[in-house]
């Protein structure tokens, strides 16, 4: 069979990301011009700057990745491109950009959901996995157990009620003074700390998978301003330890439930905060004890990239998904 190339163009937040993939695994190229540096100054993602900065990145980045992976537009069979959920203005300049070469070329346009995209990196590290299989998506915006049924058909199981875990992550790591991007900071922050010095609230939910963060994000806060305001200091290192410690329990519990009810033995982790080492050496304990098998991407792999995007746009593409020069990127796409 002749070999697949998919160019994936990624720009839903401050990353604008291209790759060549061949045959939804192998990655040719893979370039990421990231905006996280330019943004720290705000504390998080300007929106309109963040737009703004992808229209000059990214034919950039389309040139790049095409260098990198030795190859034309010619020999690239189609062109995947998220087109949601994500910031709006951000969205559409990846898109635009697609679509441009679309009309230009005559290549077809597949569509892409960022999650699909996230589950999908497990595609490039584990080139054994195939659905079905588990999946917790956890990044910025999302939290949720997902079942992965084929390489294009998924059902949530279970997601968040109020925050992602990310921003329960983000939002308390600004507080405590650690700034923005806030998780790997955070990460960086809480190593070799006590994981069980510092006590939090938890939300306990029963019969559902469904998770609520803002509970322990809350009673973070009240544990941080009772503390400034008897003139403690608080220990950094171990609150941070503490409180990644007990989001992963969090996070842990539910996929176990959704394991056994299941009855799937394949978990993989996907999004940003899946690079998180607290989460990682959790899961890794968990499925040794329980004989589940664990995947998760390679560092770079979990947060956003174009890889990822060109690997669910081939698996959509090979289903004979098309999508015309009107589509339009939605903010809040539905998996
Ligand atoms: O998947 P992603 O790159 O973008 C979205 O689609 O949302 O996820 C971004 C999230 C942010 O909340 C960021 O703080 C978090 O992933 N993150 C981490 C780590 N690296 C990134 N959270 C915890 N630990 C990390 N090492």
């Amino acid at each position: 069979m002749k070999d697949v190339l998919v160019l994936g163009i990624e720009s839903s937040c401050d990353e604008t990301a291209c790759a060549v993939v061949k045959n939804g695994r192998e990655v040719l190229s893979d370039v990421i011009a990231s905006q996280a540096d330019f943004h720290e100054q705000f504390g998080g993602v300007v929106p309109e700057l963040a737009s703004r900065m992808h229209v000059d990145a990214v034919y950039p980045a389309i040139s790049k990745a095409l260098l990198d992976a030795n190859c034309t537009l010619e020999d690239i069979d189609c062109v995947a491109v998220t087109y949601g959920p994500g910031l709006v203005g951000a969205l559409l300049v990846g898109l635009s950009a697609a679509k441009g070469l679309c009309e230009v070329t005559g290549l077809p346009l597949v569509g892409v959901h960022h999650l699909k995209g996230h589950i999908a990196a497990n595609y490039l590290c584990f080139p054994e996995l195939e659905p079905p299989f588990l999946c917790l998506c956890v990044s910025g915006g999302n939290t949720m157990i997902v079942r992965v049924d084929s390489y294009t058909e998924m059902e949530i199981l279970g997601r968040t009620r109020d925050d992602a875990a990310g921003e329960a992550i983000d939002k308390i790591a600004r507080v405590i003074g650690l700034g923005y991007p806030g998780g790997p900071k955070m990460d960086k922050a809480g190593q070799g700390g006590d994981t069980t010095r510092y006590q939090f609230a938890k939300t306990h939910m029963t019969d559902t998978l469904d998770f609520s963060f803002s509970g322990i994000k809350t009673s973070a806060l009240n544990l941080i301003n009772g503390m400034k305001q008897k003139g403690e200091e608080i220990d950094v290192k171990d609150f941070t330890a503490s409180y990644q410690q007990n989001i992963a329990d969090i996070l842990l519990s539910n996929t176990l439930k959704a394991a056994e009810t299941t009855g799937l033995d394949r978990i993989c982790l996907a999004g940003g905060v899946s690079a998180n080492s607290f989460l990682r050496t959790t899961f890794d304990k968990a499925a040794e004890e329980k004989g589940l098998k664990l995947y998760y991407p390679s560092l770079r792999l979990c947060t956003d990239n174009g890889a990822m995007i060109a690997s669910a746009g081939y698996f959509e593409y090979i289903n004979g998904t098309r999508n015309g020069l009107d589509l339009n990127a939605c903010p809040s796409l539905k998996l």
